[in-house]
């Protein structure tokens, strides 16, 4: 049985309708320089997408330098705008941990933003890129001393201290070295966030950052948070720079940004009162939302910068404290939408699956089955696994050609040995798909290439990064000799 565009499969979930065109390009999705051109083929700043696969193979990540560029900036402007008059402007730091190489430190350098690292590798890459370490933040719950030293050979901007033990030895590091580490605080002011809503609790169960909430086991009841204040302004190694919060990722609303922030202000005026201190800078995190399907509605960077600043401004008025400099670390919302996976179709099948349940409209138990069809493309899981990581939706589209034949529901997997390597769970993809076509799979720029794995032996994809009506590799893709020759045969 095949859908027409009025009627859905059963098999589809609730929020996916078929598309009224299945060549069309949900833009939000997608780099700005992503068209199909006169043959219908998709191209990006006119570059065919068959001759990306003739050049450099599948599975490829095409990004968009441009449009990492103009995120990039749409940022830093947005935010810049919003807090002028509260702090002179905002601190962007792109969290390099969603995607990172050489070559985007120096984009991120030249378009005026800073970089977050989270280990010493991302560290050694911010030292060949030759970006200056004063604009190198490091993160990270769990830091070794080689990490720490690393920073302050690097002479790190910031080292955001995520406990008290850390704190300590941030501490004693620099001191032995005769410096003075500059620190931020990790806090987890109790707002979780996740797309459209969050949710505020008394305290955070999870691995990051210090507790704002008091300690009922201590007398005094003084927070772990407080401690590393009282800690962090006695320790002749440290100098403060401030509290950093990061509540989660893929938050459209900007409320729960807004709310953290507030907690953030009101524990550094009382810090700033209790230990006379100034405390300068305040870093509210990165977790902006992207569009992965049709349906996420992100919010324009401006609207989430103005409510951030409003907040801001009325609670420092309400302190009756200057505001500290803000700073953010946006990873994904400035390279997700970027980029997109170029895979070549293999091996199809169809299957014939039950209604389910919940949408059976009366055929649940008459024997009434649906289509599902599986596109194999020649890659999956290991170079995008956030699908099985976090149940993560994606859309595709048939991109070597338009096709005018019917919207068929499909599934995207990949060539793995596990029948959970799903790349897109459910789309609408011409029912003519065949082997030998190209799909294109949007907004994998962010933790995709980020979290890959060579899962079976398989090599990672290189990234070739397009501008102005050229393409190039930014990261070669793995070759079979790279695959073995770490295997010793000891
Ligand atoms: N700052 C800190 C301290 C973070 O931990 C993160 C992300 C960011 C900034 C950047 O968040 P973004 O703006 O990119 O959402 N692998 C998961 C996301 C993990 C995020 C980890 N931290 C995913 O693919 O959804």
């Amino acid at each position: 049985m095949t859908q027409t565009a009025a009627q859905g499969s059963p098999l589809a979930p609730e929020w996916l309708a078929v598309p009224a065109d299945l060549n069309a390009l949900h833009q939000p999705m997608w780099a700005r320089d992503v068209a199909r051109n006169g043959d219908g083929e998709l191209s990006i700043d006119g570059i065919p997408v068959s001759e990306l696969q003739r050049q450099y193979g599948t599975p490829l990540f095409v990004m968009s330098e441009n449009d990492f560029r103009a995120r990039a900036r749409a940022f830093s402007d947005a935010f810049n705008d919003a807090f002028a008059d509260i702090c002179g402007g905002v601190d962007v730091y792109y969290a390099g941990k969603s995607f990172l190489c050489t070559s985007v430190v120096r984009w991120v350098e030249e378009e005026g933003l800073r970089l977050d690292t989270a280990s010493g590798g991302e560290l050694a890459v911010a030292h060949r890129a030759g970006i200056p370490g004063a604009d190198v933040a490091l993160h990270g719950n769990n830091k070794s001393d080689a990490e720490i030293h690393r920073a302050l050979d690097m002479g790190l901007g910031r080292i955001v201290v995520d406990s008290l033990a850390e704190l300590q030895r941030v501490g004693s590091i620099a001191q032995a070295r005769g410096e003075q580490a500059k620190v931020m605080l990790r806090l987890t002011p109790g707002v979780h966030a996740h797309t459209h809503e969050f949710i505020a609790t008394a305290h955070e169960d999870q691995k990051f950052g210090l507790s704002m909430a008091a300690d009922t086991t201590d007398e005094a009841g003084i927070s772990a948070a407080e401690e590393a204040v009282a800690a962090a302004a006695a320790h002749p190694g440290i100098e403060l720079l401030g509290l950093h919060c990061h509540i989660g990722s893929q938050i459209f609303e900007p409320d729960g940004f807004a709310l953290a922030a507030q907690k953030l202000l009101r524990f550094l005026a009382a810090m700033q009162g209790k230990y006379s201190i100034t405390m300068p800078e305040l870093d509210l995190g990165g977790g902006y939302g992207i569009a992965y399907t049709p349906v996420d509605t992100p919010r324009p960077a401006a609207e989430i910068a103005t409510a951030m600043a409003a907040v801001v401004r009325s609670t420092c008025a309400e302190l009756g404290i200057d505001a500290p400099r803000i700073s953010i670390e946006p990873g994904r919302a400035i390279v997700g939408s970027t980029t997109f996976t170029l895979y070549e179709v293999g091996t199809l099948k169809t299957v014939r699956v039950d209604a389910p349940a919940a949408s059976a409209g009366g055929d649940a138990g008459n024997n009434v089955t649906y289509p599902r069809r599986y596109v194999s493309v020649d890659g999956g899981m290991s170079d995008n696994a956030r699908p099985v990581l976090y149940d993560a939706d994606y859309s595709a589209v048939l991109a070597s050609r338009t096709s005018d034949a019917a919207p068929q529901l499909s599934r995207v997997v990949g060539k793995h040995c596990e029948s959970g390597d799903i790349v897109v769970r459910d789309v609408y993809l011409p029912e003519d798909v065949a082997a030998g076509d190209l799909l294109a799979v949007p907004g994998t720029g962010a933790y995709c290439w980020a979290l890959s794995s060579n899962y079976n032996y398989l090599a990672r994809p290189g990234v070739v990064a397009v501008r102005d009506g050229s393409a190039r590799l930014i990261v070669r893709g793995e070759t079979e000799e790279d695959l073995l020759n770490r295997d010793m045969g000891a």
